[in-house]
């Protein structure tokens, strides 16, 4: 429907439709209507303004929203100093909470200037009921509040706040549907992300996502092909398939697919250069699925592998479901298979219970892992999950020390991996201009480092083979080569 819809065919005089999307094409141009008045009224359109705070998901999340703004007539900016924000919060640990309520002061000022602005929160905070108590309680001016479950229904909510004077608030427990075909305004012109699952049946002790985000639901394929279809057709060359677990892809399907069998399919896709997927578990990595990845010519030689933490004990506690050994294995089994693999993962410190020993087993880790990046998380306590319960909470300053202890080496190991590519020739896909350094575009390898070559905006979006000329720590200044001197004819640095 989106890209061809007809506005003029919808009639306001009827009832809206309860079919969708299409209840949500009629909100849309019922907004449309608003967005005529505000025209009329200030000679200029309405701004519009969506900040994501979260991971991947939030941020494709962000994207639907912003499509749908653009239909209704908003002029998207990145200014919070518009007539419409709104915040797409993350609640993954408590700092991510915090900020939102440290810039929600922020809105209100400019809404004490502009009495006309409308603010709107949505995402993974809104699922938690203490959070909605405090909104009301002590954030009133905020106009609209919907959580994770509903963000589909976003045209028809923005309608209901934009006829109404009070606080529109309208959070789902759960939900099993998935709809398609609302619009999207990405980000990036040549690259995607693509849900291919919602939410998470996992249940590790720390984590809040599958209380905010639901039970598992994954995408039919054919719907996830055709997105990527129409993804190319307009100028994509990436995608990043995305899923809280993609190794549990398609196993609730009425008709099961695996993720290495979706993988196959994409990869066939005609157009389409470059494959990413986040975020895969250990316990469901197949053999299937390193097989895949060794044949493939587009999915990138990038593994992002969490590990959470290297003492089995821990792993234990954490519901992880795989030990410090069966990991190595796992890991051993992938880099026998694709070589020039670079495998990044997550790691939390301070999980209730974690000794020092259990620390030196996770650094431990990273030294034989060799990870080429980690990304590393002080443990956050996140109500109603069972962590949180656990009576051996690590004092604070026992889980700084530890941190700044585990953060040394991991970079130490990430700049030993990346300078391992000096003098190669690899393949980088041009991102953007380099706004620090005049003259100069910023490219991703297959591997996922980054590189910074002369060249200018007419490069952004396409591919180049690169010489790595020089490692810089975890990044690499370089120069486009003539094709010819790619190794394997450039794909994926092979
Ligand atoms: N589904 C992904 C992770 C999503 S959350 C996976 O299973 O790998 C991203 C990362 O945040 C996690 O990998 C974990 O390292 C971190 N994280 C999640 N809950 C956390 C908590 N309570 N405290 C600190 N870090 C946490
Ligand atoms: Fe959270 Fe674990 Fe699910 Fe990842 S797999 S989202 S860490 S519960
Ligand atoms: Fe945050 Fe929700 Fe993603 S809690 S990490 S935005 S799934």
């Amino acid at each position: 429907m989106y890209g061809e819809t007809d506005y003029e065919q919808i009639n306001l005089e009827e009832a809206p439709p309860s079919d969708e999307p299409a209840r949500q094409y009629y909100f849309i141009e019922k907004c449309r209507r608003y967005v005529d008045c505000f025209y009329e009224k200030h000679n200029r359109f309405p701004r519009a303004c969506v900040t994501t705070f979260g991971c991947q998901m939030n941020a494709r999340d962000s994207e639907k929203l912003s499509g749908i703004l653009r239909q209704i007539g908003y002029e998207l900016t990145e200014d919070e100093n518009s007539d419409f924000v709104i915040f797409n919060t993350c609640t993954v640990r408590d700092n991510a909470n915090q900020r939102v309520y440290g810039r929600l002061g922020e809105l209100n000022g400019y809404k004490r200037r502009n009495p006309e602005m409308k603010i709107a929160l949505c995402g993974c905070m809104m699922q938690e009921p203490e959070v909605i108590e405090k909104l009301k309680k002590s954030y009133g001016f905020v106009d609209l509040i919907f959580g994770t479950h509903n963000l589909y229904q976003f045209a028809e909510l923005l309608c209901r706040t934009l006829e109404s004077d009070g606080m529109v608030v309208d959070i789902w427990k759960d939900t099993d549907r998935i709809v398609e075909e609302l619009p999207v305004e990405r980000k990036y012109p040549f690259k995607s992300g693509v849900n291919i699952m919602f939410g998470c049946d996992n249940f590790c002790s720390y984590c809040i996502v599958p209380y905010v985000r639901g039970r598992e639901r994954s995408r039919r394929p054919e719907d996830i092909l055709r997105e990527i279809e129409r993804l190319v057709a307009d100028g994509v060359v990436e995608v990043m398939l995305l899923g809280q677990n993609v190794n549990s892809y398609g196993r609730n399907l009425e008709t099961p697919v695996t993720f290495a069998e979706l993988l196959r399919r994409v990869e066939r896709i005609e157009g389409l250069k470059r494959i990413r997927f986040m975020t895969s578990h250990p316990k469901d990595l197949s053999d299937e699925l390193i097989q895949v990845m060794k044949e493939s010519d587009k999915i990138c030689r990038h593994l992002h592998l969490p590990l959470q933490s290297g003492s089995t004990r821990i792993l234990q506690q954490m519901n992880r479901r795989y030990t410090r050994e069966q990991y190595l294995e796992l890991v051993r089994r992938i880099r026998q298979e694709i070589p020039d693999i670079a495998i990044t993962t997550d790691i939390i410190v301070g999980f209730p219970g974690e000794t020092p020993e259990d620390l030196e087993q996770t650094i431990d880790m990273v030294r034989q892992v060799k990870y080429d990046n980690a990304f590393t998380f002080l443990y956050s306590k996140r109500t109603g999950t069972p962590a949180a319960a656990m009576e051996n909470q690590v004092p604070e300053a026992q889980r700084k020390e530890g941190f700044d202890r585990l953060l040394k080496v991991v970079q130490e190991t990430a700049r030993e991996q990346a300078a391992a590519h000096q003098g190669k020739v690899l393949e980088a896909l041009i991102e953007e201009v380099n706004e620090s350094t005049p003259g100069y575009v910023t490219g991703r390898l297959s591997n996922n480092t980054i590189v910074h070559i002369p060249g200018d905006e007419t490069m952004v979006g396409k591919l180049f083979p690169v010489l790595l000329e020089e490692c810089r720590g975890f990044y690499y200044l370089g120069k486009a080569v003539p094709a010819d001197g790619c190794e394997r004819g450039g794909v994926n640095g092979r």
